[in-house]
């Protein structure tokens, strides 16, 4: 049988990186699409560069990815890249539209123009039910998204199904609740407090400033999303589904657990808080029920709320450790 041709954007990302292996380990050839910089950006990908290939490109420019769907030729396309944090899509509200709403779009033409037979997958997040309508969040809770992110995943969403619709794409979302993992973005809270207490215990710092601790969030493994992803794209019909551990925890919740993995017990004694972190409108409680991935990819997360703690906690403790040396 031909080799597997897989083209990734966002690959040098959180996601990106661990889909790349992932891919690998099954033979795939993997391309991944990465936007020029002044100073490269592949932290994440440097283990497995010589193993794939790199072809420039931008969510914002269409010839790009255009010609990276010609030149890689692939099978399955992952379209994992966007803005990504929360937060800055406040501040940069239409950059945030164009990345990660018609970016999704740019994507999907470049796909229906070269490789219409190709299968497609589309990151979409569990931000788009924000306010939430019922729960647990499944398939067909509805969207309320409550940030310029949240409504750029909504248009994404709804443009690969309307893509699938109109032009009969292989072409699939997965609404994947937070997941996490010692390659997160120090912005988002987990690595936040992760490295935070790991510099607490080293003795470099003596505090974190967080936002809103009641949040709650469902929190799985990265690791364990890439094969949901890819689980998706094997299908014999294109569809949606809901990847999540069913099981939530306060932003509180979490770094009581990160401090508890250093034996800090009097956590909150190390914690400030900041109203110049909350967020203009607030996400509070997300929970997920992954039933029917379960029943039909037969996906299943493997790491646990704890494991999960401990694995961040002690990459970053090895890493600060390793930085000082
Ligand atoms: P991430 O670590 O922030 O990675 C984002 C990737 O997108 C990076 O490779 C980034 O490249 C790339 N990118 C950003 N703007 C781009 C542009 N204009 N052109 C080309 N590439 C661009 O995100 P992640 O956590 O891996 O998440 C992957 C995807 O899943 C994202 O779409 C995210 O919104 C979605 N998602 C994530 C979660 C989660 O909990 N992690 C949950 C649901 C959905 P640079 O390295 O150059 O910045
Ligand atoms: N980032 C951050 N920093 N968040 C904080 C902080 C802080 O200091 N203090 C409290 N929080 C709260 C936020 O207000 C939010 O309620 C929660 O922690 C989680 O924030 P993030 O880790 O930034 O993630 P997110 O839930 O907003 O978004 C992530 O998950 C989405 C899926 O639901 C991102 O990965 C999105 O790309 C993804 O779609």
């Amino acid at each position: 049988m031909a080799q597997k041709r897989a083209l990734i954007t966002g690959i040098t990302g959180q996601d990106g990186s661990y889909l790349a292996e992932f891919l690998l380990e099954k033979g795939y050839k993997v391309f991944g699409i990465t936007r020029r910089t002044s100073t490269p950006n592949y932290e994440r990908i440097k283990h497995i560069q010589d193993k794939i290939e790199l072809i420039p490109g931008d969510l914002l420019d269409q010839q790009s990815l255009t010609s990276a769907v010609i030149i890689s030729d692939p099978d399955e396309i992952y379209n994992l890249a966007a803005q990504s944090f929360v937060a800055t899509s406040w501040s940069q509200p239409v950059l945030t539209g164009e990345f990660t709403a018609l970016g999704v779009t740019r994507m999907l033409e470049a796909v229906r123009q070269v490789k219409p037979n190709a299968k497609f997958y589309q990151a979409s997040s569990s931000e788009m039910f924000g306010k939430v309508h019922e729960t647990p969040q499944k398939e067909n809770t509805p969207f309320h998204p409550r940030s310029p992110y949240g409504v750029a995943k909504v248009y994404g969403h709804w443009i690969t199904i309307n893509y699938r619709e109109s032009y009969n794409l292989f072409a699939v979302s997965g609404i994947l609740f937070n997941h996490e993992s010692p390659r997160r973005g120090l912005e988002f809270v987990t690595r936040k407090i992760s490295y935070g207490v790991a510099k607490i215990h080293l003795k470099e710092a003596d505090h974190i400033v967080l936002g809103n601790l009641d949040a709650k969030r469902d929190w799985g493994f990265s690791g364990d999303y890439v094969g949901a992803i890819w689980m998706m794209l094997q299908q014999k019909e294109p569809d949606d589904y809901v990847i999540a551990t069913g099981e939530n925890h306060s932003v509180a919740e979490f770094a009581q657990e990160a401090f508890n993995v250093v034996g800090i017990k009097n956590w909150s004694k190390y914690v400030k808080t900041s109203k110049e972190l909350y967020r203009p409108a607030e996400v509070d409680f997300l929970i997920g029920d992954a039933s029917k991935a379960k029943k039909v990819l037969s996906w299943q997360p493997k790491v646990s709320f704890k494991d999960l703690v401990k694995m961040m906690v002690e990459a970053d403790i090895k890493l600060l450790k390793k930085n000082s040396k």
